[in-house]
């Protein structure tokens, strides 16, 4: 279905040929004066040089000529020179109506879907995760869902980290703990037993203490990374304790992420290229690409036309261990041949913006991808607390996720529950609902490469930019349904009516640049945009809500159409929370 905006330019673009001006000169946007009008024209500014005229005159001109549309209701035009607009109440509502009828409210579907995979989510294997975690399973959920809604097929991949140096100090600290354990046997061969023998509790105790002990003790550092290269090259007791770790950090994770309302398709992770490492070295060697320079294997990425220093990719240590770059750019290639991709988008922290440029081009220079598929950064910024300082607990360490989320989740109960009796489990349950809707808006409402301010005040807050605000919006919406159907009406026989007041029209005004909305939502990976969007859409409800009787409106065919703007409205609302990846409660 074409966008409103494309509707309006067309008959604006028409008026301009009939008064004897080039069609581009019709362009109509935004108003950005509300108070005066809707939409707007400055192509008769745009005109006046190249007609030798005045602005106002041609102004006027293309005026004489819309007196007559059935899409403007008024069209006046203002000194310097511009057309402002306001449209007929029959045509946006008609407009309307055809998006209620088309399936995604007349979002066109691309001619050929792409093939997306987005690598977020990014934890590492054993490590509590922790707020950095947070933005990315945030954002990145967000841009498949509204890639998905776009018409794309998409498939989202963790990409853990579980086969770095990390593993190997784990391993390392449970053999000092627990060496009479069947996986430092070398001369073991029976079968390793079923359970791990330790618990996830354990194991986030184990990581920070071996890695604090590394930094201190060479000799541990050593058996560390001795550890780490054993256990990549297949010894089998620490493949099978491996395997233990990655297990229970797994079922956490899941866990974790579940809480969040964030699903993978994919979990697999850097272990999972690992044979595929020397094959693709060999190729790059082949190609001529790779060379050793002090010992390491790297490939030269640097371009003429830098600004600034790219160093060369390094593809194998001087000791021949592979590193965060080449698990990289081994998943490129399995991504390439198994799920052969148009496009790859990485959710990771910005911060890693040069690392991410490095290995593109490599991929791109080793030919790993095809010359058209398209690899893209999305770089996201710091959580920071109210200090403007990375986020800590209060006692000045890393916050753990789930400790930020009980948090939130206790602060939005005693919001619940102030000066109200509602069942407890009940109000648990919202409390979690409305609690995730008021980190994942705080976190999505802001371009991601920004970093922001986590306050947990403002973002539990019920008014303002905010989730609760958006949620509280919906749930009124859904109430006075409810009690529509309770006196007898019916929600699908009601039809949309001309809007017969300021309010009502704002409404609309919303409501029909939905499409325009999602679709650059999506061409521009900008989840904010939605946020925004439902932002001004809650508003333009509130303020016809405010103004507006609706059970008690006595014409029956005006009734039902308020009620029909309300189905509407609330569907609206909930596709763009749902590719925000949150929900509504039916209560609040
Ligand atoms: N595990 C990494 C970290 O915690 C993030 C992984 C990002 N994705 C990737 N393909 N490198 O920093």
């Amino acid at each position: 279905m074409n966008k409103i905006l494309d509707v309006i330019s067309d008959e604006m673009k028409r008026a301009f040929v009939a008064a004897g001006y080039s069609k581009e000169l019709g362009k109509v946007t935004l108003s950005n004066r509300p108070d005066l009008c809707e939409y707007q024209c400055n192509g008769a500014m745009a005109g006046a040089k190249q007609y030798k005229k005045a602005p106002i005159m041609i102004a006027q001109e293309v005026a004489g000529e819309l007196t007559a549309s059935e899409i403007f209701e008024e069209v006046s035009a203002v000194a310097p020179g511009f057309l402002n607009l306001k449209l007929k109440p029959k045509f946006l509502r008609d407009y309307l109506l055809q998006m209620s009828h088309e399936p995604k409210f007349g979002l066109d579907m691309p001619v050929k879907p792409k093939k997306i995979v987005i690598d977020y989510g990014g934890p590492n294997v054993a490590k509590p995760l922790h707020v950095g975690h947070l933005r990315s399973a945030i954002i990145g959920e967000s841009i498949k869902r509204i890639a998905r809604y776009a018409g794309h097929e998409v498939i989202g991949d963790i990409h853990l980290g579980d086969w770095g140096l990390q593993m190997g100090l784990i391993v390392t600290e449970l053999e000092e703990r627990f060496p009479e354990l069947p996986y430092f046997d070398e001369s073991f061969q029976g079968e390793y037993p079923k359970e791990a023998p330790f618990t996830i509790s354990e194991l986030e105790e184990i990581y920070p203490l071996a890695s604090g002990k590394s930094k201190e003790d060479a000799e541990y550092r050593t058996k560390a990374m001795n550890a780490t290269f054993k256990l990549q090259n297949g010894e089998r007791g620490y493949r099978a304790l491996w395997q233990h770790i990655l297990d229970v950090s797994v079922a956490d994770l899941k866990k974790n992420y579940r809480n969040l309302n964030v699903e993978f398709d994919l979990w697999k992770g850097e272990s999972d290229v690992h044979d595929l490492i020397p094959h693709m070295v060999e190729d790059m060697k082949a190609g001529g690409y790779a060379y050793i320079s002090e010992g390491a294997l790297v490939v030269d990425v640097k371009e003429e036309t830098d600004t600034k220093e790219i160093p060369p990719c390094m593809i194998l240590k001087s000791d021949g261990a592979a590193l965060y770059n080449t698990t990289d750019l081994a998943t490129i290639r399995e991504r390439m041949d198994q799920i052969h991709p148009d496009e790859l988008i990485y959710v990771v922290d910005k911060r890693q913006d040069l690392y991410f440029e490095q290995v593109f081009r490599c991929a791109r220079k080793t030919k790993l991808v095809e010359p058209e598929t398209e690899l893209k950064f999305l770089g996201f910024g710091t959580m920071n607390g109210k200090d403007g300082k990375p986020f800590k607990t209060r006692e000045g360490g890393v916050m753990r996720l789930e400790s930020l989320l009980t948090e939130i989740n206790e602060e939005m109960y005693k919001k619940i529950t102030d000066n109200r009796t509602v069942d407890e489990d009940e109000a648990r349950d919202i409390a979690r609902i409305v609690a995730l809707s008021a980190v994942k808006y705080g976190d999505l409402s802001n371009q991601a490469s920004k970093d922001y301010i986590f306050d947990i005040d403002r973002f539990t807050s019920f008014e303002g930019d905010t989730g609760p605000y958006i949620l509280y919006t919906i749930v009124r919406i859904k109430s006075i349904l409810s009690k529509y159907k309770d006196m007898g009406g019916s929600l699908v026989e009601v039809m949309l009516q001309e809007p017969a007041s300021e309010s009502e029209k704002g409404l609309m005004l919303q409501l029909v640049s939905f499409n325009a909305m999602m679709e650059s939502a999506n061409e521009e990976i900008a989840p904010h945009k939605v946020c925004s969007y439902i932002y001004d859409l809650a508003n333009a409800f509130n303020h016809f809500y405010h103004e507006t009787k609706i059970l008690t409106e006595e014409d029956p065919v005006r009734k039902e159409g308020f009620i029909a703007l309300l189905v509407l409205t609330r569907d609206i609302l909930e596709t763009c929370i749902e590719v925000l990846g949150f929900q509504a409660p039916e209560r609040m």
